[in-house]
């Protein structure tokens, strides 16, 4: 017996110009977050789903390339259907595609590439590749579409640490940027160090709530040496500490380190914001959620009287929303990218000259 299937259902898409593209989907795969998001133009977020991989990565201490491969593989087309439905919309309503292009695993970006493109083709839109830095960068206007540039955002992560000055969308000068270790790993590190678990940075943020911020005094690398950042070595002082005092209190230590780390950040954010006269100061990146970090921020801006904004917990983490709003501006500033473009696991922010 023949089995007679039903004949494929074909989405018929109205092709707008690209001045007319509305709904973009996004979709964020350079890590261990599968997400999917459509936002309606360049802020207005309809829907975010994120699927996060971190307990499938905690039992290693870190992530595995491989296995973030495999488990967007596996997620990725439930979180993008789920994403087109919390917007209210059907795949035949999607306009444009974005996906995160770089910087990132290569691994876990042709994932989210190739889903895009291959969607971009059967749907008959434009794909767009977004730099997943500039996406950080704008992940604020998302929630605060009225922030008044120029800026300076510290975007801060477990692979990123950069100072950068905002002057307009797409024009980013590059203030200073780590040198050796991000922010979020030596949190990660220190906390592997001391058997805390992955990730680092919530445990110790929470732990240092209890501890003495001033019970080791923990080196203050490049404090006042330039804008880039240094981590490794204070990473190394903690290590150093607690081979030393064995029996040191774990919350004292990780309040002292977290000081230290917030201590740096802050003062080059504000020495940054202070010399290129910006309006204000905001947060990016999975660090952007520490406690201390958002307490200290708010505390700088309002003694130099600009603005400081904190994003939500969810928009500072890697998410689709940030990806498909940059992906609606560069479509409308620079057209589709061509669907033989790759991923790149280097890929730079464009900065202006
Ligand atoms: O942006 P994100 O989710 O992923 C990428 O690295 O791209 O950032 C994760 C990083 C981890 O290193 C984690 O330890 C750190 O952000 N983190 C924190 C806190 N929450 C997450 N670091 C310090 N304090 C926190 N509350
Ligand atoms: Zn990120």
């Amino acid at each position: 017996m023949i089995d007679q299937k039903p004949p494929n259902k074909i989405v018929h898409h109205a092709t707008p110009g690209i001045a007319e593209v509305q709904f973009v989907l996004g979709i964020e795969t350079s890590c261990d977050e599968t997400a999917a998001a459509v936002v309606s133009g360049s802020n207005n977020v309809l829907s975010s789903v994120i699927s996060s991989q971190v307990d499938l990565h905690a039992r290693y201490g870190g992530v595995v390339p491989e296995v973030a491969s495999r488990a967007h593989v596996e997620m990725l087309t439930p979180v993008i259907a789920q994403a087109v439905v919390e917007a209210g919309l059907n795949d035949g309503d999607i306009q444009a595609v974005a996906a995160t292009a770089g910087p990132g695993l290569i691994g876990a970006l042709l994932v989210g590439v190739s889903a895009a493109k291959s969607l971009a083709l059967i749907w008959d839109v434009p794909f767009v590749a977004v730099n997943h830095l500039e996406a950080h960068l704008y992940s604020s206007f998302l929630e605060e579409p009225d922030l008044e540039l120029p800026m300076v955002i510290l975007l801060v992560s477990g692979g990123h640490t950069l100072l950068v000055l905002m002057e307009a969308f797409g024009k980013y000068r590059l203030i200073g940027q780590t040198l050796d270790d991000a922010a979020g790993e030596a949190f990660d590190k220190v906390a592997r160090f001391m058997d805390l678990g992955y990730p680092g940075g919530p445990v110790i943020d929470h732990l240092a709530i209890t501890g003495n911020p001033v019970a080791v005094a923990f080196p203050r690398p490049m404090h006042d040496d330039g804008y880039d950042f240094s981590f490794s070595g204070l990473k190394t002082a903690v290590i150093n500490h607690m081979r030393k005092n064995p029996n040191s209190d774990v919350a004292d230590v990780a309040a002292s380190f977290q000081e230290a780390v917030v201590d740096v950040l802050i003062h080059k954010a504000r020495k940054a914001a202070q010399q290129f006269g910006a309006k204000g100061l905001c947060l990016s990146g999975g660090v952007a959620a520490n406690s201390l970090l958002r307490e200290r921020l708010l505390n700088v801006c309002n003694e130099d009287s600009i603005r400081g904004f904190l994003p939500s917990r969810s928009m500072c983490t890697d998410n689709a929303a940030m990806v498909a709003a940059v992906g609606w501006h560069r479509l409308h500033l620079d057209g589709p990218s061509p669907l033989d473009s790759g991923a790149d696991p280097n890929l730079a922010l464009p900065l202006l000259t």
